[in-house]
Formats: structure tokens, C-alpha cells, sequence
């Protein structure tokens, strides 16, 4: 059995499609062949028979199935629609948390699957350096959650190569990192609207509601139709009616029912959620 052959009957086990790990597969292969040498067994069947009889095995290759590979301003028309269309029109269902004054409103947004931090220190670039001024009174709190603890380390250490900043503008880059020995630091003033957390979609959802919710690149790529269904209700439950779903730019809905979505802005896979 080879690894293609080998992925093709383990990933629908966890829940996850061979799909979207046909563009991914040399490297999640690369981490399998490395794993099962540190364990000695010999090729893909000496692996399936050794998942088999121990079944706490099925956590680590989970593990070596996740792919968090990121970078700022993925997809520029998304970020352009949200910056031009989609956050002023949610700014106007922003609401002051629970005793505060009705001049301090807050607009809550939850990157799921957030890797290293380029996702929402992206969209707190765009609330910062372009919206902030225009929309007074209005504050933006990110929640940024990820399963996997060392992108979360990556996240919050906030220093990237440049090959994961090339889509922004020299401008943005200057405004918002600082030089450090030829990396890019965030600065603290857009790293400052971004809480971290760890954690897993498929078991714990973070508190709601929220006004904007980025899913992008994980759970409708990576996961099996059921698995995604289930999880995208619960995480539909958690936006509040009139608020914006995000998804990656080759994903689609699950098929299989229909959902509280309308899309927002034409050609981008941004959706509004409906009564
Ligand atoms: C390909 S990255 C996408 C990052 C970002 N959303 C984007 O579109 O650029 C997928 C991220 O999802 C995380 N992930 C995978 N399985 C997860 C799970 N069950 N719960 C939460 N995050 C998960 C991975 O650790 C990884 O950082």
C-alpha cells in the first residue's frame, strides 16, 4: 500500500476527505514516513496494522494530518469586500457589552483555525490601519483559536518571514510591524484587539455570539460532509442573525441541507446569516 492508498483509508476514519490533502499529500506523507520510522514498523501496512492495535495512535496521526500553512491577506478580494462592504455594515450591529456606556460599542469576530496569527492580525490590520478612524465609537475584539499549541506559540511570538507578508501593501507593512533582523514583528497596537486560544472545533465551540466568523481552509476542505455539517450548525448558532460567514475561496457549503446563508458580495465566498 502506498501513502495515497494509505490516506485514502485512514483519513475518512477521523472524519476528514482525501480531497483536500490531494494538494498537501507530499508533506503530510513526509511526517508519516518519519513517524513510522521513529516507531519501526515497516511501510503503509505495517502502519494500519499497528493503528489498529493501538488505537491512542489515531491522535498523533491526526496531528500529522493538520496542515497550517497561512499567510496575511490570503484571498485580496475577500479583504477587500470586508474592508470596503461587509465590516462598516456589521459596525451598525455593534452593541455595548453588558453595562458599559451606549458610546462604546463592540463588534466581535472569531478566526477559526486561526495557525500562526496571519488571519486575524490581518483583519485587525484592515479595522486599524483603514476603518478604525471612519467608524467612532466602534471596537473591534478578535477571537483567534487554533487545536495546535505551536501555532498558537507562533501567533503570539507575532514575528513572520517576509514570504508570508507579500500580499500586503509597503505601507501596510510598515504601519503595522517592525523590523527585527529581517523579520516582521506586529506591532502591539494590531496585535492588541487579538486574543489567543487553543481550541478543537470538532469538540469545543468559544463563547458567542459573534458579528463575524472567518472558517477559511479547514473545516470544508479538510473534513468529511457529515463532519462538516454537524460542526457548521453549531458554529451558524454561535452568528448572530444579520452577521457575516467567511469561508476559503475554493469551498463550498455542505450540500446536503440547506443553511441561513445568503451570499453577501458577488464572486466572494462571504455569506450573510438570514432570519
Ligand atoms: C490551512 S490552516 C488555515 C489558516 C487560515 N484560516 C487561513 O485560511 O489562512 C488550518 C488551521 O486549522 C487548524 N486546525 C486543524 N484542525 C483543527 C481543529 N479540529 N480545531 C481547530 N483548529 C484546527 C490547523 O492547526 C491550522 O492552523
Amino acid at each position: 500500500m502506498d501513502c495515497v492508498g494509505f490516506l485514502q483509508w485512514a483519513l475518512p476514519r477521523m472524519g476528514m476527505r482525501w480531497k483536500g490533502f490531494r494538494k498537501v499529500r507530499r508533506q503530510v506523507c513526509r511526517r508519516i514516513r518519519r513517524r513510522m520510522a521513529e516507531l519501526g514498523v515497516e511501510g503503509e501496512p505495517g502502519y494500519r496494522a499497528y493503528l489498529e492495535a493501538n488505537p491512542e495512535e489515531w491522535e498523533v496521526l491526526r496531528r500529522l494530518c493538520r496542515v497550517t500553512i497561512s499567510r496575511f491577506r490570503r484571498d485580496h478580494g475577500v479583504w477587500q469586500a470586508l474592508e470596503e462592504e461587509v465590516l462598516p455594515e456589521l459596525a451598525r450591529l455593534a452593541e455595548p457589552p453588558p453595562g458599559a456606556a451606549p458610546g462604546d460599542r463592540r463588534l466581535r469576530a472569531w478566526s477559526a483555525g486561526c495557525a500562526s496569527g496571519e488571519e486575524p492580525y490581518t483583519l485587525s490590520l484592515v479595522w486599524k490601519l483603514q476603518l478604525e478612524e471612519r467608524l467612532p465609537g466602534v471596537r473591534l475584539e478578535i477571537l483567534a483559536t487554533d487545536v495546535d499549541r505551536a501555532v498558537l506559540d507562533r501567533a503570539r511570538a507575532g514575528i513572520y518571514e517576509r514570504s508570508s507578508l507579500e500580499e500586503l501593501e509597503p505601507e501596510w507593512l510598515q504601519a503595522g510591524f517592525t523590523d527585527v533582523e529581517g523579520r516582521y514583528r506586529i506591532r502591539d497596537h494590531i496585535r492588541e484587539p487579538v486574543e489567543l486560544r487553543r481550541a478543537d472545533l470538532l469538540r469545543e465551540l468559544p463563547p458567542g455570539p459573534f458579528h463575524l466568523i472567518l472558517c477559511r481552509n479547514l473545516l470544508l476542505t479538510y473534513f468529511d460532509e457529515s463532519t462538516a455539517a454537524r460542526v457548521l450548525e453549531r458554529i451558524l448558532d454561535l452568528l448572530v442573525v444579520g452577521g457575516a460567514l467567511v469561508v476559503g475561496s475554493h469551498e463550498t457549503l455542505p450540500s446536503s441541507r440547506s443553511w441561513p446563508l445568503v451570499p453577501w458580495v458577488g464572486g466572494e465566498p462571504i455569506y450573510r446569516k438570514t432570519d
